[in-house]
């Protein structure tokens, strides 16, 4: 599993929801979806609006003077949350829903400031999303229990290298709202380290033998330091010592021209990207908010691919997305059959409360779950394996990072993340040396050291 798997939300005190529905019954319904969709986030309805920490007053336009009532309405909400305030209550959000929010929106930002949030009754899927950004653009956190600068502080006072290769977190946090992943509620929005402290923690590790650094975060190619992940890369690469730099986890949104071109122009950086694209069916993606295409996907990789011809692809999978069809799963698998994966990473859809999906309709059976999940990963393991064949006869540069578990036995990584097994000295423990493969299996690769290796190794 990759480091970025979804942790349970942390604890947070209940919360009261106090919803107003005026007009159809078509409202009541929506009232009701809105009450299921924040229950996962820890919002109980109550009927006391004074003590509410989230009021909604869910409107409809059917009715002669209908926005003159929620204008009069949303005054007296004003009144109770300075009340509240007051009070040294928490704060109360305020959002206005249905059609006079759809009708208009603007006008009712601009006229009552009281109001944190309007939306409409197409996008009450997303409430969830919108709530946490609006209480984020305010400056507070939701379920984080921790401040991501206090953390990075205490991170970069003294770092201890621990062996040949080492992680770096240059991210933290996610603002893309998959509707079936909880990191964007319990990590918050995006944090980006500065360049120089990244810079500053590299050095301290290649100075106690790193040769390696994967960069990490949840939305590592989201980096917003100055000129993107792609000026960090090429700012690590001119670190001395440093030889290889890897980075985890990408979103496909946020792959830009410079970070391809990297891929092309930076031989530091390994042919191995951790893609994930979840879903090759479009409907499906479309549910999870994922905000691209099978297709815009593979339009994607073909244009890394032009950059780096022997990139290995990774990526995650979730089967059984609430509402994922046979055909869909289909189009999952032959999304993996076009792109051709070297490894990848699948899961079962599980519901994480706090999340939109967990609340969709069409939860699929376990069972079904179970099969699906068994037939990716059998498809997955045939490329594992066909990509691993692929480079016997060929010679690659290995980072050698500790003892193998036989005697004489040395283990280090391709450039593709390959773990390759090698009979040679300890001594080239920290170096790159050719190694000649000569054979494959589903988890690592083995082979020779070149004739040159053992003389003089880089
Ligand atoms: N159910 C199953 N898999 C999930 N992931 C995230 N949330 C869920 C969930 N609710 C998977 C995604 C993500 C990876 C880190 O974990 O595939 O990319
Ligand atoms: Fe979760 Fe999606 Fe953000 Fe990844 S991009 S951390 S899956 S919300």
């Amino acid at each position: 599993m990759s480091d970025t798997t979804p942790k349970a939300p942390a604890q947070t005190p209940p919360k009261r929801l106090f919803i107003k529905t005026y007009g159809c019954q078509m409202n009541v319904y929506d009232s009701e979806r809105m009450a299921d969709v924040l229950r996962p986030l820890g919002y109980g309805v109550t009927d006391a609006p004074e003590d509410a920490d989230l009021v909604v007053l869910n409107t409809c336009h059917i009715r002669e003077k209908a926005s003159e009532k929620v204008y009069s309405e949303l005054g007296r909400i004003k009144e109770m949350r300075e009340a509240r305030t007051e009070a040294g209550g928490g704060r109360m959000g305020v959002v206005v829903a249905g059609c006079v929010a759809q009708a208009e929106g603007e006008e009712i930002m601009r006229r009552a400031p009281v109001v944190d949030l309007v939306v409409g009754p197409q996008a009450y899927h997303k409430l969830p999303e919108l709530i946490a950004r609006t209480a984020r653009a305010l400056g507070e956190r939701l379920a984080a229990d921790f401040a991501p600068e206090d953390k990075f502080d205490a991170l970069t006072q003294a770092r201890q290298a621990d062996g040949v290769t080492a992680f770096l977190t240059v991210q933290e946090g996610c603002d893309k709202f998959c509707t079936f992943c909880v990191v964007p509620y319990t990590r918050g929005g995006e944090y980006s380290r500065p360049p120089a402290d990244i810079l500053a923690e590299a050095r301290q590790l290649t100075d106690q033998g790193v040769r390696e650094i994967t960069l990490l975060g949840q939305n590592v190619n989201a980096y917003a330091g100055q000129g993107g992940l792609a000026s960090l890369i090429r700012a690590l690469a001119a670190i001395d010592g440093l030889a290889r730099i890897r980075y985890t986890t990408s979103h496909p949104r946020d792959m830009d021209e410079a970070l391809i071109a990297a891929h092309a122009e930076v031989p530091e950086l390994m042919p191995y990207l951790h893609l994930p694209v979840q879903s090759g069916s479009d409907r499906i993606l479309r549910a999870m908010n994922r905000q691209h295409t099978a297709e815009t996907y593979l339009k994607l990789i073909d244009r890394v691919r032009a950059a780096r011809p022997d990139l290995a692809l990774s990526g995650d999978f979730i089967v059984g997305f609430p509402g994922e069809t046979d055909q869909d799963f289909e189009a999952t698998l032959d999304l993996i059959g076009t792109v051709n994966h070297a490894a990848a990473f699948s899961f079962k859809y599980s519901r994480r409360p706090g999340t939109p999906a967990s609340a969709m309709a069409g939860q699929v059976d376990e069972a079904v779950k179970d099969e699906r999940l068994q037939r990716l990963q059998a498809l997955i393991s045939q490329q594992q394996l066909a990509f691993n064949a692929s480079q016997v006869g060929r010679t690659l540069p290995v980072l050698f990072e500790r003892p193998g578990r036989h005697a004489g036995q040395i283990l280090g990584r391709s450039p593709y993340l390959q773990a390759v097994h090698v009979d040679g000295p300890q001594s080239l423990i920290g170096k790159i040396a050719p190694v000649r493969i000569t054979a494959s299996a589903m988890n690592s690769i083995t082979g020779d050291l070149a004739p040159e290796a053992v003389g003089a190794p880089a």
